[in-house]
């Protein structure tokens, strides 16, 4: 199974990728997380992401799309994977659609999360993450057992640089003008599959899971 999972910012995107992964046992491709391990190693890439990061932009296209392509070409994405996160605009869902064609592959489904733009502000500013193992969290209605330790490998609970109110709207800005259009994009491709992200989370799995595996 070959997936997409498109939303804005803090519709839920990873929380269901944590889900869907384990039950469809693919690989979650999240570019979000790609270029956040590159800033930490400090690698030549994360010097370069950490300014689009920061400032809610997007990293430019030939950037990203390069990084997804060989990551799809590794074994593990033969039979199948979970792409979050990207693609983010038209020019990158095309060059997606044509290396996917020279690979006699296709995407099975895009998985649409959408979230009122009130409710997202306050679900990215209660977010918290593992700094290890990257589980997601929330300061009201998802927290970790033992307060600033992960439930699953204990390492240290944080907050993401780009989870501030003033970046927050600017992510959400930049979302509205580039990558809502995919909606349209994939929905005319009779691919799109659309999720009230506003369900509670494993309701929303749930309805996932029926709409993949009907
Ligand atoms: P990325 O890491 O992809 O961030 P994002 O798309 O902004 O999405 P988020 O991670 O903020 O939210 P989410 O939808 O995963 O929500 P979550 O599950 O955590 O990208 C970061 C940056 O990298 C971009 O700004 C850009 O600079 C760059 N980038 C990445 N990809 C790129 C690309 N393709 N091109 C160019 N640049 C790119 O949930 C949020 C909170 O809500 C959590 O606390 C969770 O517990 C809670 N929650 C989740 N579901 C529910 C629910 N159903 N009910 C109640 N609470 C819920």
């Amino acid at each position: 199974m070959n997936l997409i999972l498109l939303g804005p910012p803090g519709a839920g995107k990873g929380t269901q990728a944590e889900l869907i992964i384990e039950r469809f046992n693919i690989p979650h491709i999240s570019t979000g997380d790609i270029f956040r391990a590159a800033i930490k190693e400090g690698t030549p890439l994360g010097v370069k992401a950490k300014e689009y990061l920061d400032s809610g932009q997007l990293v430019p296209d030939e950037i990203v799309v390069g990084i997804v392509q060989e990551r799809l070409k590794q074994n593990d994405c033969k039979s199948g994977f979970l792409l979050d996160g990207f693609p983010r605009t038209i020019p990158q869902a095309d060059v997606l659609g044509e290396f996917l064609k020279g690979l006699k592959q296709n995407i099975t489904a895009v998985i649409n999360i959408e979230v009122d733009f009130e409710v997202l502000m306050a679900r990215i500013t209660g977010r918290r993450l593992c700094r290890n193992c990257g589980a997601v969290y929330h300061i009201q209605n998802k927290r970790e057992k033992t307060e600033g330790v992960c439930d699953h490998c204990g390492g240290e609970i944080y907050q993401r640089d780009d989870d501030l109110p003033e970046t927050v709207k600017k992510r959400l800005q930049v979302y509205q003008n580039q990558t809502e259009p995919l909606i349209s994009y994939y929905s005319e491709k009779q691919i799109l599959k659309s999720f009230d992200g506003q369900e509670p989370i494993a309701v929303l799995f749930q309805k996932i899971c029926d709409a993949l595996e009907g």
